[in-house]
């Protein structure tokens, strides 16, 4: 695979970070430029990022020096520097929406962390292991845009990142209703715990926006691909509650579901251990080994132990077993800014470089 040259467009954010973090060192994608809002262009990185920068390790030599962009004024200088852009930035949706189409119009495919394009229904909403056939869905939104190379690819909310992954394999047995109640990191609100300390000794039951992305974004990722669009599902039906805990990464959720054909709990992990996507069988550079790990102890998954696992790509489920109101319920667990935001994104270029889509 050839070296691809990429900007990180919110660099100085949360997610931004992690990018530059999780791309210091694998062999396919090379960071070539930084971009965040006016207030941070023209400085070197490290300066802007200044002492925004919360990841455990430290600002990659290779980076700190780099003149940060301003990405919106600099859109044609950027896509003429690299070959695409991964873009995780904080402004209003449609200021989003219209920065993607630029960077897509000027030729430069985005792959997105943000919320604002996942229900344009030519926007693949890519979780790779899946619906990786979604992809195809590029051709018409580049027909729409005008582009021959530029498009937009999304990934979806980082609540969902634990609960879809379990529930995908067991559709075959036809999942009716669906409750989930996530427990999210405040990494997820782009904070720790120096920059919210209300969180410390504390439960928020309320995340704006959350519960409807995580009702809605399950039925995009099990739709169809006709006539040039994604139609969503129709079924299952999903229902959510979503609350912020005093946790810095990972988010849980506690899942009940009913299904069409009761499958047995053995028949369920099976599935589970054995579940294998288009990403481990092309040996993407970070595709988990082991996409869904389940643990037979009572008091696993956690998210202090198990978030990390398979460098946070991997999702974690335990507790499996029967409910007196619904079949099953089980408890499960991701990383949310490496699979949730930047390693999924990752995931998600390397699946679509695999596939000839950034040439
Ligand atoms: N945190 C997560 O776990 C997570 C997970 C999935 C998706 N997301 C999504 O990813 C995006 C970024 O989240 P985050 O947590 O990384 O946010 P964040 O820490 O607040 O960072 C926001 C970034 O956006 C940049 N920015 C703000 N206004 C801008 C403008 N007008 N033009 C260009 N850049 C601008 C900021 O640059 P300056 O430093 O120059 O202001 C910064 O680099 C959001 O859409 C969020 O919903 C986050």
């Amino acid at each position: 695979m050839k070296e691809f040259q990429v900007a990180v467009v919110g660099a100085t954010g949360m997610v931004g970070q992690r990018f530059i973090t999780l791309l210091e060192t694998p062999p396919w994608f090379h960071v070539k430029c930084l971009a965040a809002s006016a207030r941070s262009a023209g400085k070197p990185y490290e300066e802007a990022v200044g002492s925004r920068w919360v990841m455990k390790t430290p600002i990659p030599e290779a980076v700190k020096k780099l003149v940060v962009q301003d990405a919106s004024a600099d859109v044609e200088k950027i896509a003429g520097m690299v070959d695409f852009v991964f873009c995780a930035v904080d402004m209003k949706k449609e200021e989003i929406k219209a920065l993607e189409e630029r960077y897509a119009k000027a030729e430069c495919p985005v792959i997105s962390n943000n919320s604002a394009h996942r229900s344009t229904p030519d926007v693949p909403m890519i979780v790779p292991e899946l619906n990786p056939e979604h992809i195809q869905v590029i051709a018409s939104q580049r027909a729409r845009l005008g582009t021959k190379r530029g498009f937009i690819a999304v990934k979806s909310n980082c609540s969902l990142q634990s609960y879809v992954p379990a529930l995908h394999p067991l559709q075959k047995f036809g999942i009716k209703n669906v409750v989930a109640c996530t427990y999210q990191a405040i990494s997820g609100a782009g904070k720790t715990f120096e920059t919210f300390p209300d969180i410390v000794d504390n439960i928020i039951p309320y995340i704006g926006g959350e519960e409807e992305k995580s009702e809605q974004e399950p039925m995009k990722i099990w739709g169809k691909l006709e006539n040039g669009v994604i139609v969503n599902a129709a079924s299952p039906a999903i229902t959510t509650q979503c609350l912020r805990v005093p946790v810095s990464d990972g988010h849980t959720a506690a899942v009940f579901a009913s299904f069409e054909q009761k499958p047995s709990l053995e028949e369920i992990k099976s599935l589970w251990v054995n579940f294998r996507g288009v990403p481990q069988e092309l040996n993407l550079p970070s595709a988990p080994k082991q996409f869904i790990h389940y643990f037979e102890e009572d008091n696993r998954p956690q998210a202090k132990l198990d978030r990390e696992r398979e460098k946070g790509m991997a999702v974690s489920v335990g507790r499996l077993r029967e409910d007196s109101q619904f079949d099953i319920k089980f408890v499960c667990l991701s990383h949310n800014t490496l699979r949730g935001a930047a390693g999924g994104a990752v995931l998600m270029a390397e699946l679509l470089a695999a596939k000839g889509y950034l040439d």
